[in-house]
């Protein structure tokens, strides 16, 4: 196996390990169950990478300090259209826009790497967090 195909491995693996790692970690400081219901496997680059353990810590922050949650959902896959990211919570929502800077510096990293992100409350229901990056290379 050539070095660069094993440092790719390595860098993927370490995604899924290292958001698994923070969300347990998170649970188990917060009493907020975590349900992951996909991490992503191998060829992910590493700037996505970067991006999704930032807006992760945001989307959990806000998730701790404003939503009342008891349950958070997280998925990350990547494939031929690109990555996709969802945090969603079963906590009290909220009305409008998401006005804040940890929703412009979550939204300004899926835009620096050319992706979206949403963040959208509903109240009583919960808020749910969703980005895209576009595939590259
Ligand atoms: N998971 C959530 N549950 C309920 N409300 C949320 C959630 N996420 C965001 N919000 C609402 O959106 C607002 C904006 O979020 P944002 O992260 O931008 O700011 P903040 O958390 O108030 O402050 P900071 O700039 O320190 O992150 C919050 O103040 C809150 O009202
Ligand atoms: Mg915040």
């Amino acid at each position: 196996m050539s070095e660069e195909v094993r440092v790719r491995d390595d860098r993927s693996r370490t995604l899924a390990q290292a958001l698994e790692e923070h969300l347990t970690e998170w649970s188990e400081r917060t009493g907020i169950a975590v349900e992951i219901w996909a991490l992503p496997g191998r060829d992910v680059p590493a700037a996505f990478g970067e991006v999704v353990l930032a807006v992760l810590a945001e989307a959990l922050s806000n998730v701790e300090r404003h939503s009342r949650a008891r349950v958070v959902s997280v998925a990350v896959t990547h494939g031929h259209g690109g990555l996709r990211m969802t945090v969603s919570d079963d906590g009290v929502g909220f009305f409008g826009e998401a006005r804040g800077r940890g929703v412009t510096a979550m939204r300004a990293h899926f835009h620096r790497l050319g992706g979206s992100l949403g963040v959208n409350g509903s109240p009583g229901e919960g808020t749910t967090v969703t980005g895209v990056l576009p595939r590259r290379g």
